[in-house]
Parts: structure tokens; C-alpha cells; sequence
């Protein structure tokens, strides 16, 4: 019998160990585009995904401050949090297939799939970086706030796709440029082209968000600027915070006027 696509991405979000996910992620990716996988979205996602064994969970405000110098210990800290938010990034879109996929529809899950790939091959290259450095994923704490947005966003796939892809991951495209410019000017070629590739694929998969909840809101017969300021007041706790890439934002579909009102 054939595996649903369900099961397999359950499974995935229940692997704890880093490079196991990472495989299981592409794994899905890759079997979901060859049609080995049915679709099939009979059973619920985890509650929560798990995570590396004996990861240090702190709470946003409890992490300690990243110094900016170039210092080892610095590098070390900025692409751990980098770690994590590619790891996170694998569950947030193995979930959004997983979850919402029944409803959405094929294009929707190979979109997302597709992502979570993305965001394994992401994780894989920054964690050999980290470990070029002498570190690994889990030699220091974690923000654990990441998930929890996503997790306030699970009943309703259009507030999940205006949080995640189109706020969270849109900021990346608005930190990533001043953090590159200065590896960059630290001379670490190898840094600079994996935050480069980063970045570009960041563009993609917030063009996907911005895609499939243009959709949703067509299915809710909803106007979608007005529907994702409303889904974005009531859901995302944070501010969106300027200064703004807007030349990145509407190259994935997402133009000024969505989000200066609500910032
Ligand atoms: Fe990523
Ligand atoms: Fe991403």
C-alpha cells in the first residue's frame, strides 16, 4: 500500500534528530513529485514537531543579546540563529502541506513541499558552516517563539499564510541584505554565497505564501490586502518593524500598500 502524504509528513514532524528530518524532508519533496505518495490527508499534524534532543529553549526575551563584531564567538551566534530558523522553517512548511493541504489542493502541497526542501537543504548548509566554525546546531540556546506563532495561526490556513510566509519569512528578506553586506565585507566568500542563496529562495517561498493566500481569500470571497491587514492585526503579536525591502517584497508578490498600514 501506498504511504498517504499525511502519514509521511506526520512522521517527518515527529523526527527530533536534525539530519534525519532534513533527509525525511526532502525525501517527502521528492516522492510527493514522482506520485509515490497518495494524496491522502487522513490524519491530524503534531500538536508540536519535535526537536533535537536536549535543544535549550528560551523565551525571545531571555536570548542573550548577538554582538556584531567579527569575532568567532559572534559568527558562531549569528548562524546558529540562523540553525534555527532553517530548522523551524522545515517544520512551519512541512505543517502548512500537511495541515492544510486536503483543502488547498495538489499545487498547494507540491508548493510546500518543494519549500520544506528548500529549508532542509538551507539547514544543511548553514549547520556545516557552524561546524567549519567548531560548533553545532544545539551548542546554544534557541528562540522559542518561532513555532508558537505559527501554532496560534493552526486553524486557519489563511491567517497561517499571512503570519508565516508573508510576515515572518518576508522579514527575512528585510534583515538578510545588511547581514550579508557585511559578511561580505569580512571577506568570508563562503558566507556570503550561502546568505546569497538564502535569500533568493526567501524570495520564492514568500512569493508561495503570497500566491496561495491570494487564493484562500478568493475562496472566502474576500478582498485580499483588506483580508491579510485584519489576519495580521488579530494573529501576529510582533510589529512590522521597518526599514522595509520593499524591491524584495514586491518581487514575491507583496506590494507596499498591504503592509505600510498595518506597520
Ligand atoms: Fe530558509
Ligand atoms: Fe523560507
Amino acid at each position: 500500500m501506498m504511504q498517504t502524504a499525511a502519514q509521511a509528513i506526520r512522521e517527518a514532524l515527529l523526527t527530533g534528530d536534525a539530519r534525519a528530518k532534513v533527509m525525511a524532508a526532502r525525501r517527502i519533496a521528492r516522492d510527493w513529485r514522482l506520485g509515490r505518495l497518495a494524496p491522502v490527508f487522513d490524519i491530524a499534524m503534531p500538536e508540536q514537531p519535535r526537536w533535537p534532543e536536549g535543544l535549550e529553549l528560551l523565551p525571545p526575551n531571555r536570548m542573550p543579546k548577538r554582538g556584531k563584531g567579527g569575532s568567532l564567538k559572534n559568527s558562531i551566534a549569528l548562524w546558529h540563529s540562523l540553525a534555527h530558523i532553517e530548522f523551524v522553517a522545515i517544520d512551519l512548511a512541512l505543517d502548512m502541506a500537511g495541515r492544510f493541504g486536503g483543502t488547498m489542493g495538489p499545487e498547494f502541497i507540491g508548493d510546500f513541499l518543494a519549500v520544506a526542501a528548500d529549508e532542509a537543504m538551507h539547514f544543511a548548509v548553514v549547520e556545516r558552516k557552524l561546524a567549519s566554525m567548531g560548533a553545532r546546531y544545539g551548542s546554544l540556546p534557541v528562540h522559542a517563539g518561532l513555532w508558537e506563532a505559527a501554532h496560534e495561526t493552526r486553524h486557519d490556513v489563511a491567517a497561517r499564510l499571512a503570519v508565516v510566509p508573508m510576515v515572518l519569512e518576508a522579514r527575512g528578506l528585510d534583515v538578510t541584505p545588511a547581514m550579508l553586506e557585511r559578511i561580505r565585507a569580512s571577506g568570508d566568500h563562503g558566507g556570503t554565497a550561502i546568505l546569497q542563496r538564502i535569500l533568493d529562495d526567501e524570495i520564492r517561498h514568500v512569493a508561495v505564501g503570497a500566491k496561495h493566500f491570494r487564493e484562500a481569500s478568493l475562496m472566502r470571497d474576500e478582498p485580499p490586502r483588506k483580508l491579510w491587514q485584519t489576519l495580521v492585526k488579530l494573529h501576529f503579536r510582533g510589529a512590522l518593524k521597518p526599514p522595509f525591502n520593499d524591491s524584495a517584497r514586491l518581487a514575491a508578490g507583496l506590494p507596499r500598500d498591504w503592509y505600510a498600514a498595518v506597520a
